[in-house]
């Protein structure tokens, strides 16, 4: 049974989605911890409720990144995860922890990479006339939301759309991605050549 670590910091429907899949479809995988930023995470709230064993690192109190980086690997290596998984975890990482956990580190960003790095992606994606926004799920590197992809969706942009409505209709792929993206992992499907990510199977990377 591979160990999953999930990072967040909020809402947790990824995470939601992921602890879900893994139970309904019979992971060869279990969700040893979830872990946040913030004690006050709704995520994580809904990961006790459900047994699943918590930790918070408060980021405050650190005198710096490093300290705070150092202490959050200290915690999570406590239960000694295959996988960590980033949720809607909104701190830089440094590039000691990336490193740290180089090849088994997966970020989900709501933008189709390398479009929209960063904050507010779907009010750029509008500001941008963009006519189809979506999601990325990749191995994460020191650059921020930069790295392999693993798997990316596609949804259109509406006339109609702002920030709100096109983020829920991205979320929405999201939750299918992700888990998918996580299962693949697990069950030893992804093969990581030159920098690009391909499903050992064959089975199709992106979802419209
Ligand atoms: C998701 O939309 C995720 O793509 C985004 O935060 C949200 C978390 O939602 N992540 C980032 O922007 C990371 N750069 P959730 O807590 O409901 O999963």
């Amino acid at each position: 049974m591979k160990r999953i670590v999930i990072l967040l910091s909020g809402r947790g429907s990824n995470m939601q989605a992921i602890v879900e899949a893994c139970a309904a479809e019979g992971w060869p995988a279990e969700v040893a911890a979830v872990v946040s930023n913030k004690a006050e995470a709704a995520g994580l709230a809904w990961a006790a409720e459900r047994g699943l064993a918590t930790a918070v690192v408060d980021h405050r109190g650190h005198p710096d990144r490093a300290h705070y980086d150092a202490e959050l690997i200290r915690v999570i290596d406590g239960f000694a995860p295959d996988l960590l998984v980033l949720a809607g975890f909104m701190r830089i990482l440094s590039a000691g922890f990336v490193q740290h956990y180089e090849g088994r580190l997966l970020n989900v960003h709501p933008s189709l990479l390398p479009a929209f790095p960063g904050l507010h992606t779907h009010r750029r994606a509008i500001e941008q006339g963009c006519k189809l926004a979506g999601a990325t799920v990749h191995f994460v590197t020191a650059e921020l939301d930069h790295g392999p992809i693993v798997a990316q969706a596609a949804v259109p942009v509406l006339p109609d759309d702002d920030e709100d409505s096109l983020a829920a209709r991205v979320l929405v792929q999201e939750h299918v991605i992700y888990p998918q993206a996580v299962r693949w992992f697990v069950e030893g499907q992804l093969e990581l050549a030159d920098g690009r990510v391909r499903h050992r199977g064959g089975v199709a990377q992106w979802a419209l």
